[in-house]
């Protein structure tokens, strides 16, 4: 059967903890292989990219392999072409198809159409690459995610519920504070809660950010919402991560943002240029966990 990665709970708990741990190995080794030699990925991408393009496309290169990048305004699916013809036609060239687009029901259905695997290179729904890259990221500086408390500053948005995924497969403390109205999907967290995650939800970054080891946010107004960027700057307001803010978690906080930041809204430039900043190493390591993504997908599983 194909692999397909379209959250991180498709991943079995044991295979997610395995490509953070496979992930620093191959960062650390410079790792380079043939694994994907004569083997070819299509990136479809229906919104804009800087580091998830980029990251794939030199991933596939150290593993020997070889890309087609297709932006969807491009190509027929910019002229409505249907999502299941573009699978079934893309499935027959390609070894995999790597994929950004807006709801996650539209991943489905082309995952559901294609038969080769697919990478979910961000939805509305969910960012599962990129909070893959942000544990790895922790597990560098602490490889043990017992008694972490890592906490979420902003929208419910696509990190916050790969966040909320992640949180049922690791074993920190996720807190979490959004303005009322914005928060995730509340069926998810529940999913979550059940599988044993310890997850705590506030209105008060505050109270989310006590004695926080680690403290993420994002744009407040995710790709595709740009239209509601004024009323969310209001509704967002007190939800800027600033060092008054950090003053208030563990003192050797660190602070994570997926990029691209809005200095001024979400976070101040003082903090994302400041010493709590780990976001260029959390950048780099698209780059190392893109790789093991890739090699999990092309290895037969069990
Ligand atoms: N963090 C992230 O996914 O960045 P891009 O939108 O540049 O790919
Ligand atoms: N939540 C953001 C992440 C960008 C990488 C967005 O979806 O636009």
């Amino acid at each position: 059967m194909k692999k397909d990665f379209l959250t991180i709970l498709g991943l079995a708990q044991q295979e997610a903890h395995e490509l953070v741990r496979r992930a620093k190995e191959m960062k650390d080794s410079g790792h380079r292989s043939n694994i994907l030699e004569n083997k070819s990925f299509i990136l479809i991408f229906e919104k804009a990219s800087t580091r998830t393009k980029v990251s794939f496309e030199v991933g596939i290169r150290h593993l020997g392999g070889h890309y087609v990048f297709m932006a969807s305004k491009d190509s027929q699916l910019g002229r409505s072409e249907p999502l299941k013809d573009t699978a079934r036609v893309l499935s027959r060239y390609a070894d995999g198809l790597i994929v950004r687009t807006y709801g996650q029901a539209r991943l489905e259905e082309l995952a559901r159409h294609s038969s080769v695997p697919v990478i979910n290179a961000l939805t509305d729904e969910h960012h599962p690459c990129q909070v893959m890259s942000d544990l790895l990221t922790i597990y560098e500086l602490t490889p043990d995610f017992n008694d972490l408390i890592i906490t979420w500053i902003g929208d419910g948005n696509n990190m916050a519920q790969s966040w909320i995924n992640a949180a049922a497969c690791f074993p920190f403390q996720l807190k979490m504070a959004f303005p009322e109205g914005y928060g995730p999907r509340e069926d998810l967290i529940e999913q979550a809660l059940n599988m044993g995650a310890k997850i705590f939800i506030t209105h008060d970054p505050a109270e989310a950010v006590q004695g926080a080891n680690y403290v993420n946010t994002d744009v407040w107004a995710s790709m595709g919402r740009e239209q509601e960027q004024d009323k969310r700057a209001s509704v967002f307001k007190g939800f800027t991560l600033n060092e008054e803010l950090l003053r208030l978690a563990d003192h050797n906080v660190k602070v994570l943002h997926c990029l691209p930041a809005h200095r001024g809204e979400e976070i101040t430039d003082q903090v994302i240029e400041g010493k709590w900043s780990i976001v260029w190493d959390q950048a780099e390591n698209r780059l190392h966990m893109q790789k093991a993504i890739l090699e999990w997908i092309v290895t037969p599983g069990n």
